[in-house]
């Protein structure tokens, strides 16, 4: 078994996007951040040293930390953050998992710059189960904020008001040349003609689902989080933050005289404003590119068409498109049978602000969001640790509802009543549980998709559809033959989606919206899994150098 070693030396760095210098977060200085690579068996060892004056914490975002939840990262969750001047080795196996995922900070809104590619190669002499790509390339969707993102945040915090949009979208971490002074800043991808290309795209916008294309170029789709798909065609992707798509892209045999616009715009339903810009890079051919000015004059410039902003058939159809190869060698392993079923609402709404914050909301109110009514409030002290040590007490309770307080129409008039409560609470789940849960979006501020993302596990996406889910009549058309495995699944805006999996990881396992925004008015809960009997069921000891409260 090979071991992967890397160091990440939290630290600032000046950088300059829309005409403006700011100092940001990184890792070694970079924006994105590194590539991590490992092949399917191999352990990681990161060894995350903070030289910041902020808490950090980092989490691998659909790595299934098997065994290995200490690693995991989502700060007051699995691990306490890494405090100034302190670090943490993170080390873990990857188990059954080849293709796209990436890393990226669990605190705060620390991830709009601390973020990067995980790449995680089939097992030596494996190869893909399509033709081999001449090239792989990662594509990270971001967003880019000219005021300092902490800032925003803290200050949304307090006065219980949305936080300000971002100013520009980013491809690799540029804009491209729709925002000012930054025709410079444009990522260009150079390709040769007749070959196929890998792009791994991955979303880690904080809070815009996207819309991925390249003029006059389809794209097959192979993987999704990190899991073979059956291939299909498309000319534009949909990506939510969060998830990571892997596409083939054929470039045309003979080089054309043209360049190619590269997309990246939200898809958004809901009633809040977002950043509606568009970031744009650029595919060239070879021949055509800046090495070669001479032939660069007199090219055609192809744009691609992307959908409506909000265009919610499109998110729904293209999300009805992902199945999981299935084959022999990559069987989708989906429960037949349950244990358990869960009926959550998601979505958002309002609560009352306590006597010593400074909320500017109508009647003393601010935004909240919740699942099943209940707003997640960050412990003080981790819950894997609490959990580990049996002292719970004083840190979180285990009556997490299984439904929702009262039900409604999700798709008609919001109920009255519109205030959500709050608290620490988690579901205890039996080791190897076989889970059902159904997430409903309560469109009661307007309707909204929700990209709820899973750690721990991959789950199978069973079923989705329009307004209420009907529990006599949507089971019976569940897919549990091939459905697509993920580890972020969008509840469809004013719908639903069922989810089913297999709890057989122990530990702690975070919930949340993968909007960051949603994530911070408190759409999280937390699944405590159980140690099974026998000894490689249960979760080990946390490593000594995990940090401290
Ligand atoms: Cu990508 Cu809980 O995170
Ligand atoms: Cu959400």
């Amino acid at each position: 078994r090979t071991t992967r070693h890397y160091k990440f030396n939290i630290k600032l760095q000046n950088v300059t996007r829309l005409c403006q210098t700011k100092s940001i977060v990184t890792v070694n200085g970079q924006f994105p951040g590194p590539r991590i690579i490992a092949r399917e068996g191999d352990r990681v060892v990161i060894k995350v040293v903070n030289h910041v004056q902020y808490n950090v914490s980092i989490h691998w975002h659909g790595i299934r930390q098997i065994r290995s939840g200490w690693a995991d990262g989502p700060a007051y969750i699995t691990q306490c953050p890494i405090q100034p001047g302190q670090s943490y080795l993170y080390n873990f196996t990857i188990i059954g998992q080849r293709g796209t995922l990436w890393w990226h900070a669990h605190i705060s809104w620390l991830r709009a710059t601390l973020h990067g590619p995980i790449v995680i190669l089939p097992k030596r002499h494996v190869p893909y189960p399509f033709p081999h790509p001449f090239k792989e390339i990662p594509i990270v969707l971001g967003e880019w904020w000219k005021a300092d993102t902490e800032t925003i945040i803290n200050q949304a915090i307090q006065t219980g008001l949305a936080p300000n949009t971002s100013d520009a979208h980013t491809i690799n971490g540029l804009p491209g040349p729709l925002h000012n002074c930054s025709a410079k800043d444009t990522f260009k991808l150079e390709v040769q003609p007749g070959k196929t290309y890998l792009l791994r795209i991955i979303n880690a916008a904080l809070n815009d689902e996207m819309f991925f294309s390249i003029a006059n170029h389809t794209l097959h789709v192979v993987e999704a989080d990190a899991v073979y798909v059956k291939p299909f065609k498309t000319n534009i992707v949909l990506i939510t933050p969060g998830q990571t798509t892997n596409v083939l892209l054929k470039t045309k045999s003979k080089t054309p005289n043209a360049k190619f616009v590269i997309a990246s715009r939200p898809y958004a339903t809901g009633p809040a404003s977002f950043d509606n810009t568009t970031a744009i890079g650029l595919l060239e051919y070879k021949k055509h590119s800046l090495s070669n000015p001479k032939n660069n004059k007199n090219l055609k410039l192809f744009k691609p068409t992307l959908p409506k902003f909000n265009d919610t058939l499109f998110a729904m159809n293209f999300n009805k498109k992902v199945f999981s190869l299935n084959n022999a060698k990559f069987p989708a392993k989906v429960p037949k049978t349950i244990d358990r079923h869960f009926f959550f609402t998601v979505g958002l709404g309002i609560s009352q602000c306590s006597k010593n914050e400074a909320c500017q909301g109508p009647n003393n109110t601010r935004v909240a969001a919740a699942i099943n009514n209940v707003s997640f409030v960050m412990p003080n002290t981790a819950l894997l640790q609490a959990h580990f040590l049996n002292k719970s007490k004083g840190v979180f309770t285990t009556d997490f509802p299984n439904n929702p307080p009262f039900k409604f129409n999700y798709t008609g008039t919001p109920p009255k009543n519109i205030m959500v409560s709050s608290g620490t609470k988690v579901v205890v789940l039996p080791y190897n549980s076989r889970v059902e849960l159904v997430l409903q979006d309560t469109s009661i501020i307007g309707a909204e998709s929700h990209p709820l993302h899973l750690h721990g596990f991959n789950f199978f996406v069973v079923g989705q559809g329009n307004g209420n889910f009907d529990p006599k009549n949507d089971p019976s058309k569940f897919n549990l033959v091939d459905p697509a495995e993920r580890n972020t699944a969008g509840v469809p805006s004013g719908g639903w989606v069922a989810l089913r999996f297999l709890a057989d990881n122990p530990g702690v396992w975070f919930m949340h919206c993968h909007l960051e925004v949603h994530t911070s008015w408190g759409l999280k809960m937390a699944w405590i899994v159980q140690d099974g009997k026998r000894r490689n069921q249960k979760l080990p000891p946390p490593p000594s150098d995990l940090p401290k409260c």
